[in-house]
């Protein structure tokens, strides 16, 4: 599958709008696109299909705070995933850091994210701790991370 990871602009937030909605139980209101592609910190990419899809195939969402960046959300379209969408964001991101000052990258995810976790341990994250009623709904988080130089 053919895509391309890109910034996001403020005219891409109706297609973050939807595609969180599509891969999440939850998503944020438009305000909170808003703030999040106009904050300094902030690091927001999109991924567009390279055969004219309309939709966007992926995003992912981080800050950076200090010397480290944290990833904030991270997702793939239901029909995009197992094409390594994920893995090319994450890269771009450890790619970032690489050139950034950044001596680690850390996330939240949650126990039951079998799939996410697979795909973290994948990328050299490794378990840190955990943050218990993390989440609204109560559910406790896994803190993972790895440190951007690995050699
Ligand atoms: C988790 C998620 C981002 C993965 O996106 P993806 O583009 O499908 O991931 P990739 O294709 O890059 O996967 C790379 C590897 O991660 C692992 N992996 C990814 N999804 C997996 C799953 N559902 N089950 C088991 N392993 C999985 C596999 O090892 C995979 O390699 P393989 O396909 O060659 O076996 C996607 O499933 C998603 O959007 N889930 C809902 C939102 C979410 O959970 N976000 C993470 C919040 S912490």
């Amino acid at each position: 599958m053919e895509f391309e990871i890109r910034s996001a602009t403020s005219s891409d937030v109706d297609s973050l709008l939807s595609l969180q909605q599509r891969v999440h139980p939850w998503a944020w209101e438009r305000r909170a696109w808003c703030e999040e592609l106009g904050r300094r910190q902030s690091i927001v990419w999109i991924v567009d299909g390279g055969g004219g899809e309309a939709d966007a195939l992926g995003f992912l969402v981080a800050w950076r705070v200090l010397d480290a960046i944290e990833i904030v959300d991270l997702g793939v379209a239901p029909e995009a995933r197992r094409h390594q969408i994920a893995t090319a964001l994450m890269q771009t991101l450890v790619a970032l850091a690489a050139t950034s000052a950044v001596a680690r990258i850390a996330l939240q995810v949650r126990p039951k994210n079998r799939g996410a976790i697979a795909l973290y341990k994948k990328l050299g994250f490794h378990f840190v701790g955990r943050q218990s009623g993390y989440y609204e709904d109560g559910d406790s988080a896994r803190l993972m991370e790895r440190s951007v130089d690995m050699s």
